[in-house]
C-alpha cells in the first residue's frame, strides 16, 4: 500500500515521552500552534474561510506544516476543529469573526436528537484522513503528527448550547432534567470519535488527542457519570479496533480541561490513556502524586506568554524540571491566544529544551 509508505520519522521525543520512555530533551509542542498568532495563517484565513481550510486536504496540510517550517516543535497536529463531528451528524456549524463557533439550529430538547444522523466517518469525514495522510508525507518524518477529536461531553455541550458560554447552563441542566437521553446522545457521539479516531490512525496519525474542554463545568460526580465512561469507552475500543485491523496502537492523550483533581486521578487510574493533559490551575507536584503512572502534558497558563521573553524562557524551563525528562510532554494549559508574541513562543521552546 503506497498511501502507508510515510517516511521515516527523525524525532520520536515525543512519542518516547508518551509511552514513559526517557527522552535526551523535553518534547514540546502548544495547543493550537498552527492558528490566529501566526501572520502566515492570518493571511492564509483572508484568502479561505475556516472550514474550507478544514475540508480540503492540502490547505489543512500547507496550514499543519506552518509552526512547524518556523519553530523548533517536537510535534505536529493536525489542522482541523472538533466541531467537524456534530457538522457530519447533520448541524450547521458556522465560523464567526470575533465570536467564534455558532451553531443556528441547536438541540435544545431530546426530541431535537431525531435531527441528528449517524455519519460514515471514511465518507463523511474522509477529508481529514487524506489531510493526515497527505500532512505525513509532506512532513517528511521531522516531526509526528498528531490528530485528535472533541470528547463526547464537549461536543454535547456545543450542540445544545448552539455555541461556547461561559455557564454551559443549558447543556449541564440537561444532565439533570434527562439524564436517560444525556447517555443516550453521548453514546451516539462516541461510537461515532471510535470510529473517526480509527480512521485518523489509518490515515497516519502517530498519536490521538481527546479534548474534553468543557470538563470545567462538571463536578466529580458528573464528571463520573457522564465524561470518565466515555473517554474511558473511546480509548478502549480505539486499541482494540486497531488490534483487529493489525494497525499499530498509537499513544492516545486526554485533555479533561479544568477537571478537579480528583476526577484527573479518577481517569489516570483507568489506565486507558497513556498521557493526560492539564490546565495551569494544576500544580505539577500534584499531577506527579496523582497521576503517577501516566505520563503528563501541560500546563503554563497561555497567558504567561505576555510577559517579557525572558520570563516566559525561565518559566518555561522552571515548569519543566517540576516534571523531568521520564514522563513528561510540555505545552501549555490551554490553545495559545491568537495575539501571542512570536517571540514567547519561541522563548517557550528554548526554555524547555534547555531544561
Ligand atoms: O492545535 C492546532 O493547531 C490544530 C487546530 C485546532 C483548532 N481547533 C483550530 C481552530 C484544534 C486542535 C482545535 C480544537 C478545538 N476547537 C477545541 C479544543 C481545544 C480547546 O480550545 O479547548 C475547541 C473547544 C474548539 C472549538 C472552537 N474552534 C472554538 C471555541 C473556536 C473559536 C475560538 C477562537 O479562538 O476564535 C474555534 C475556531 C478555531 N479552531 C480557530 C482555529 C485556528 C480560529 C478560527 C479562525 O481562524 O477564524
Amino acid at each position: 500500500m503506497m498511501k502507508h509508505d510515510f517516511p521515516v520519522l527523525k524525532n520520536d521525543r515525543f512519542l518516547k515521552a508518551a509511552r514513559g520512555e526517557e527522552v535526551d530533551k523535553i518534547p514540546v509542542w502548544i495547543m493550537r500552534q498552527a492558528g490566529r498568532y501566526l501572520p502566515e495563517f492570518r493571511e492564509f484565513r483572508t484568502k479561505h474561510d475556516f472550514f474550507s481550510i478544514c475540508q480540503t486536504p492540502q490547505y489543512a496540510c500547507e496550514v499543519t506544516l506552518q509552526p512547524i517550517k518556523r519553530f523548533d516543535l517536537d510535534a505536529s497536529i493536525i489542522f482541523s476543529d472538533i466541531l467537524v463531528i456534530p457538522q457530519a451528524m447533520g448541524l450547521t456549524v458556522e465560523m464567526r469573526p470575533g465570536v467564534g463557533p455558532v451553531l443556528p439550529e441547536p438541540i435544545a430538547t431530546p426530541g431535537d436528537m431525531s435531527r441528528l444522523k449517524k455519519p460514515d466517518v471514511e465518507k463523511d469525514l474522509g477529508y481529514v484522513g487524506e489531510a493526515i495522510t497527505l500532512t505525513r508525507h509532506k512532513l517528511e518524518g521531522k516531526v509526528p503528527l498528531i490528530g485528535f477529536t472533541g470528547a463526547p461531553w464537549t461536543l454535547m455541550g456545543y450542540m445544545i448550547q448552539g455555541g461556547g458560554s461561559s455557564t454551559m447552563a443549558q447543556a449541564r441542566s440537561w444532565l439533570y432534567k434527562y439524564p436517560q437521553e444525556s447517555l443516550e446522545l453521548l453514546q451516539l457521539i462516541t461510537d461515532i470519535i471510535i470510529d473517526y479516531l480509527v480512521m485518523q490512525a489509518k490515515s497516519g496519525a502517530q498519536a490521538l488527542q481527546v479534548f474534553e474542554s468543557h470538563a470545567d463545568y462538571l463536578n466529580d460526580e458528573l464528571f463520573d457519570i457522564y465524561s470518565l465512561p466515555f473517554l474511558k469507552k473511546i480509548s478502549e475500543q480505539v486499541k482494540l479496533k486497531l488490534d483487529e485491523l493489525g494497525i499499530p496502537r498509537v499513544p492516545m492523550i486526554a485533555f479533561p480541561k479544568g477537571a478537579t483533581l480528583n476526577s484527573l486521578e479518577r481517569l489516570a487510574k483507568t489506565e486507558a490513556y497513556d498521557v493526560i493533559g492539564i490546565d495551569w490551575t494544576v500544580e505539577p507536584s500534584d499531577a506527579r502524586t496523582h497521576l503517577a503512572k501516566t505520563t503528563v502534558q501541560g500546563n503554563m497558563d497561555p497567558c504567561a506568554m505576555y510577559a517579557s521573553e525572558e520570563q516566559v524562557y525561565e518559566r518555561a524551563r522552571k515548569i519543566a524540571s517540576q516534571f523531568s525528562k521520564k514522563g513528561y510532554i510540555a505545552n501549555l494549559g490551554h490553545g495559545i491566544l491568537p495575539d501571542t508574541p512570536i517571540a514567547s513562543v519561541e522563548a517557550f521552546i528554548r526554555g524547555v529544551h534547555s531544561s
